[in-house]
């Protein structure tokens, strides 16, 4: 089954968000983990408590709220490495796959886009650095409507712009929440789940789950 266009969620999806702390390591000391697990939730419940409030401010804000966050939490982590921290988040990893999975479904004839809560400074940087400018058609940033995932005006930029129904889209994520506001919206969803989480969202699931983009 092949679909007219296969749209990605960008952090903890194509790009590995945990790689900026890793490459700190040293300046953060023992709590590397936790501190980036909670910089990440930070992050993501002030998307979705001020798409609620109807108080949208972009993703780059947002990503700095959430470690200046996470370093009062963690007070072993040097601050000292807070604009390094902010650096990288421009030129995250992308996960080993990704090149050549995009790559087989664009030479497939398929759309190939991106569908983020990044602002599109942030997107544009990351896809160049990890050389996907050339197989990435389009990128969706949640800037253009503003608000951020699981409103579903975010997904409806897709099926607007390419001038499709949601369920000739395929969309992937590892983000379980966004697989759910993604499938509740239309589109035929792909879980990626890299963590091996347990499922949840059980009335929202996805067509199917994978642990990687390899086998897409
Ligand atoms: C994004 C967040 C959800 O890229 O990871 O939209």
């Amino acid at each position: 089954m092949s679909y007219a266009a296969y749209v990605f969620d960008a952090y903890g999806t194509l790009f590995d968000v945990h790689a900026a702390v890793r490459r700190h390591a040293g300046a953060i000391g023992p709590d590397g983990q936790a501190f980036s697990d909670h910089w990440r939730a930070k992050q993501l419940e002030y998307s979705w408590i001020r798409t609620l409030m109807g108080a949208y401010t972009d993703f780059w804000t947002l990503t700095e709220q959430a470690l200046d966050h996470a370093f009062a939490r963690f007070p072993s982590a040097d601050p000292a490495v807070k604009a390094d921290l902010l650096e990288a988040y421009w030129h995250l990893d992308c996960y080993p796959e990704v090149p050549g999975v995009l790559k087989n479904l664009k030479e497939r004839g398929a759309r190939i886009a991106i569908l983020s809560n990044g602002t599109p400074d942030m997107l544009q940087s990351a896809v160049k650095k990890a050389g996907l400018d050339l197989v990435i058609d389009d990128i969706f940033s949640v800037d253009a409507v503003g608000a951020f995932k699981t409103a579903p005006a975010v997904y409806d930029m897709v099926t607007t712009r390419y001038r499709l129904y949601p369920d000739a889209v395929s969309f992937q994520s590892s983000n379980r929440w966004d697989v759910a506001g993604a499938t509740k919206f239309g589109f035929r969803t792909v879980w990626v789940n890299r963590g091996n989480m347990p499922d949840e969202y059980r009335d929202f699931g996805p067509s199917l789950i994978l642990p990687s983009l390899e086998s897409l």
